[in-house]
């Protein structure tokens, strides 16, 4: 669903993503075994067509919401990831984030914390939702500790949920989570 919005946080503007961010280099990101390791999305061979058709189904739908983060490079702004409030429940208000900072020379730099701020603030103040989940698998420090710093809680675990990509064994997943009144 396409919001018209622009989300501002020193240089990283979040915005609608479009079928024009659907390029090569966004290919390079989900290729890249660092950042797609626990993505979903790796169990499908990606290619422009596969991305395309992934960002105009999210747009045509009406209970997700993607956008891309960007950040200022000069006089420009530079796609540099996604990042997703999806299945919004109409009647419970609950929701799911998504995100990944594709570019890897901009991993460790505070700006998913800043995009997950930008995007829950959104999703409680003009979507109406009330809850968002996260869920990750427990390796991933990294996006535990930018949810942390987001403001997110622990809530507790599925245990042996799926195959860690680390391990290759039966792993937990973490769900975090906000509400709006937190
Ligand atoms: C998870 C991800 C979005 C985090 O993005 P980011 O912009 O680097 O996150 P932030 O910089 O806001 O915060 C990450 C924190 O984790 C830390 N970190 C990263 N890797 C770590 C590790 N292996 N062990 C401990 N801490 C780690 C960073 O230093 C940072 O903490 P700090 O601010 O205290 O130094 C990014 O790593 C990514 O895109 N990963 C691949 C895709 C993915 O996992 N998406 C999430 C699926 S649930």
């Amino acid at each position: 669903m396409l919001s018209n919005v622009k989300l501002v946080d020193g240089d990283i503007v979040v915005r609608d993503i479009s079928l024009d961010d659907c390029n090569q280099t966004y290919v390079s990101w989900l290729k890249n075994t660092n950042v797609n390791q626990f993505l979903e999305t790796r169990w499908v061979e990606q290619d422009v067509d596969t991305i395309k058709s992934f960002v105009k189904g999210q747009i045509e739908s009406n209970n997700n919401y993607l956008f891309a983060i960007t950040i200022k490079c000069s006089d420009q702004y530079k796609h540099i990831g996604n990042i997703k409030i999806g299945g919004i429940n109409p009647h419970h208000h609950y929701s799911e984030i998504s995100y990944f900072i594709g570019d890897e020379s901009y991993h460790g730099k505070g700006i998913a914390t800043k995009a997950i701020e930008l995007v829950s603030d959104f999703a409680f103040k003009k979507l109406g939702v009330h809850r968002i989940q996260a869920s990750f698998y427990e390796e991933n420090i990294a996006t535990q500790k930018a949810l942390e710093k987001a403001g997110y809680v622990y809530e507790g675990v599925w245990h042996e949920r799926c195959i860690s990509p680390i391990t290759n064994k039966y792993s937990n997943v973490k769900v975090y989570y906000k509400l709006s009144s937190m």
